[in-house]
């Protein structure tokens, strides 16, 4: 645990490349995995969440190769080459790495065990033991089949139509991955969309995939190719940067090879209702993402916005920081339809009604979201970060804009999806 004191800062200026995404960095992991031969990883992301899929694929039999310099080479064994693990599969904080494996392990004729942290042990893993049972995958799990450790005997899968109650990445990937080694064809239909990543992945590897609007069809039993892929930045750490730029006076940032992905770009949406604009700059397409630089400024006259569930698949894990955003906005700012992030890494809903109710600011909590009364004058505060990263991140941009200093009690947790952030935000505004 290490805990850090911030100041205002006089504003943020120069440029900025953010880490390499997390999500991609895990499905290429895996994805290499089972692909038939050698795939390049470049810009890989060294943090806590990806090495979990790094270490669990090793564990699986795959020989990965780490240059160290975050490029790495996955020594593919095709998808029924994985093997038995010997122990325990350990994923960490990591909800991805879990509901994405479980996937994975439920096509393989082996036993496997999951399991993760204190924090990872209590989120729901229903939704994915639920589809996986119905493909006939044989999977238990903690309290009647809710929580981590999972026990997986994977093999003998068939196809399903899944309509999934809650948009979610996690699950919809989970099944695809589950689907590539069912017999015939698996349609998964969710209710918003939810980041396609696995789906663009597989659809490179010449994996037999289908997309109809919400629906993804996956037939089983094709073998994938390997591939070379470069992991652009990661637009939701580049969020912070983001808002810190907008909300800090004398700013200009560039932040810079952000992959702008619409199914992950929510929150520029929801800055625009709130009348602040960013400059999206050289675009380009690398390794079939949409990848550009975000020109940031200062924004004169942010104002409040009612924020709805439409936009809340496409920016998920963008709702601390622009909860943040939203104390300096004139007006009420609502955020509703957010009750997933009840069960995120931390329950996100209530850390950020605590922080910002410490920093003296008169927000509400409500079962799916808050409503933030803007603007308002931050002050210095002690704050918890309940151990997770994107909270932590989001008070440590608020301390920058607070009157006095901001005490975070934990700040080790940044190293889930940013290594190193803190110093770089301290860096900018010096
Ligand atoms: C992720 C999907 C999202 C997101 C998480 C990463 C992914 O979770 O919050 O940080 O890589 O698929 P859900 O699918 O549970 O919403």
């Amino acid at each position: 645990m290490s805990a850090i004191d911030i100041r205002a800062a006089k504003g943020l200026r120069g440029e900025v490349i953010p880490p390499p995404d997390k999500s991609i960095s895990h499905r290429a992991v895996m994805l290499a995995s089972i692909a038939d031969g050698r795939s390049i990883v470049r810009n890989f992301l060294y943090a806590h969440d990806p090495v979990s899929t790094l270490n669990a694929m090793r564990s699986l039999g795959i020989n990965i190769d780490d240059s160290g310099k975050g490029e790495i080479v996955v020594h593919g064994k095709g998808l029924r080459g994985l093997s038995e693990p010997s122990d325990v599969i350990d994923c960490g904080n990591s909800g991805t790495t879990m509901r994405l494996i479980s996937g994975i392990l439920s096509g393989n004729p082996f036993f496997s065990v999951l399991t993760g942290d204190s924090s990872l042990r209590t989120r729901p893993m229903a939704r994915v033991i639920e589809p996986l049972r119905q493909m006939g995958g044989r999977i238990s799990a903690r309290q009647s089949d809710r929580y981590a450790p999972l026990a997986i005997t994977g093999g003998g899968l068939r196809a399903i139509d899944f309509s999934m109650p809650v948009a979610s990445a996690q699950v919809k990937s989970c099944v695809m991955l589950a689907g590539l080694y069912a017999e015939g064809t698996t349609t998964i239909t969710e209710p918003l969309k939810s980041r396609d990543h696995t789906e663009s992945m597989l659809a490179a590897m010449g994996g037999s995939i289908k997309i109809d609007g919400l629906s993804v069809k996956v037939s089983g039993g094709r073998e994938l190719a390997p591939f070379d892929l470069a992991v652009p930045a990661d637009f939701s750490s580049a969020a912070f940067f983001i808002a810190a730029a907008l909300m800090i006076k004398n700013s200009e940032l560039l932040v810079r090879n952000v992959g702008i992905n619409p199914t992950r770009t929510g929150f520029l949406d929801a800055l625009s209702k709130m009348g602040a604009g960013v400059e999206i700059v050289d675009r380009r397409i690398i390794s079939g993402e949409p990848v550009a630089d975000i020109l940031c400024r200062t924004a004169s006259g942010l104002k409040a916005a009612v924020i709805g569930k439409e936009l809340m698949p496409s920016m998920i894990d963008e709702f601390p920081i622009l909860c943040i955003l939203a104390t300096q906005a004139d007006g009420v700012t609502e955020i509703r339809g957010a009750g997933e992030l009840r069960v995120k890494e931390s329950d996100r809903i209530k850390a950020m009604a605590e922080g910002l109710g410490a920093m003296g600011v008169d927000v509400q909590e409500h079962e799916d979201g808050l409503s933030i009364k803007g603007p308002a004058l931050l002050k210095g505060s002690s704050i918890k970060s309940c151990a997770d990263h994107r909270i932590a991140m989001s008070f440590a941009v608020a301390s920058l804009a607070a009157e006095g200093s901001t005490y975070i009690d934990d700040t080790s947790c940044v190293d889930i999806s940013f290594p190193g952030f803190i110093s770089l935000l301290k860096g900018l505004a010096a």
